[in-house]
């Protein structure tokens, strides 16, 4: 298996509301090398910045449901 510095697979995150879940990110993957730019381009509201903040942790609420996120090696 080939290793990334970051490889994001089939992330799933999603916020509990009070109209109900809501799934923001839907089975996502990329993968970036060391000294690699990746742009991630969309409309708005399509989950750029919750797939970002997922990958560093840093979600304000809400939670990711399914799929898996290795930086260096490491989970
Ligand atoms: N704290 C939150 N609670 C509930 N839903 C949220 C929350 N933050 C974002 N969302 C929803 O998650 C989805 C993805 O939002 P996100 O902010 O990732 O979009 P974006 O692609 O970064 O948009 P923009 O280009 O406007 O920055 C949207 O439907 C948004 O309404
Ligand atoms: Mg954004």
């Amino acid at each position: 298996m080939t290793e990334h510095l970051l490889d994001v697979n089939n992330l799933v995150t999603s916020f509990r509301t009070a109209d109900g879940n809501l799934t923001a990110v839907r089975g996502v993957s990329f993968s970036v090398e060391q000294g690699e730019t990746l742009c991630i381009v969309g409309e708005s509201g399509c989950g750029k910045s919750i797939t970002s903040l997922s990958v560093m942790q840093l979600l304000p609420n809400g939670q990711i449901d399914n799929g898996s996120i290795q930086f260096d090696g490491k989970s």
